[in-house]
């Protein structure tokens, strides 16, 4: 399930966003305070170029857990195009599927409720996984930025990609 983020995340955010394993694979570098937290969920929760959901997952009867985040970015509403960001930030849930699922949801919010026409996006040529997780949902790859990106003690690639509503759900049919 995907849901609007609230300030009760805030912690959870700064244990995922604040985790090495998980960030290795995102634009964060910087340790992230408690006070950068509070100001960047502010400027998303107003903003009318960033939408960011929290990920849950059912965890009994009535309850759910937050497992990670994932958003739609710099939405430009006149060319109907987004950026797509997405973290599961606890680890053992890695590799269960939530992560395809939570984003084919997202996608579908993106073309089919939004009316956007474009999600671009990009991964770190080592990041196999969430690689795997575009081209199922349909995403092209359009280029490579080579080494722009230093990680881990070595340049990485970073992988461009794009998705378009025509395009959407194409992969598994
Ligand atoms: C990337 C991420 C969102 C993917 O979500 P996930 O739930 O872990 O991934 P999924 O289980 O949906 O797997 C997607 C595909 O990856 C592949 N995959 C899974 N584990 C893998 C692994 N260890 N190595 C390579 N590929 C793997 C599989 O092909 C899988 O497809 P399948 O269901 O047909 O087997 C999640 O791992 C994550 O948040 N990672 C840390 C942050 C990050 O990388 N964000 C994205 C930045 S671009």
């Amino acid at each position: 399930m995907l849901r609007a983020i609230e300030k009760k995340d805030i912690q959870l955010a700064l244990k995922w966003f604040n985790d090495p394993e998980v960030i290795q694979f995102l634009q964060v570098y910087l340790p992230i305070t408690e006070l950068a937290e509070e100001k960047w969920f502010e400027r998303v929760s107003l903003s009318e170029h960033d939408i960011v959901f929290s990920i849950e997952i059912k965890a009994g009867e009535n309850e759910s857990k937050p497992i990670g985040n994932c958003g739609l970015h710099q939405i430009n509403w006149k060319d109907r195009v987004s950026t797509f960001g997405i973290a599961i930030g606890e680890k053992d849930f890695w590799g269960g599927g939530y992560g395809t699922e939570a984003a084919k949801l997202l996608m579908e919010y993106a073309f089919c409720q939004l009316n956007l026409r474009r999600i671009s996006s990009s991964v770190y040529d080592f990041n196999e996984r969430s690689l795997a997780m575009h081209k199922k949902l349909g995403f092209e790859i359009e280029g490579r930025r080579r080494q722009a990106i230093f990680k881990n003690n070595r340049y990485a690639d970073e992988i461009v990609l794009g998705l378009l509503k025509e395009e959407w759900g194409r992969a598994e049919e």
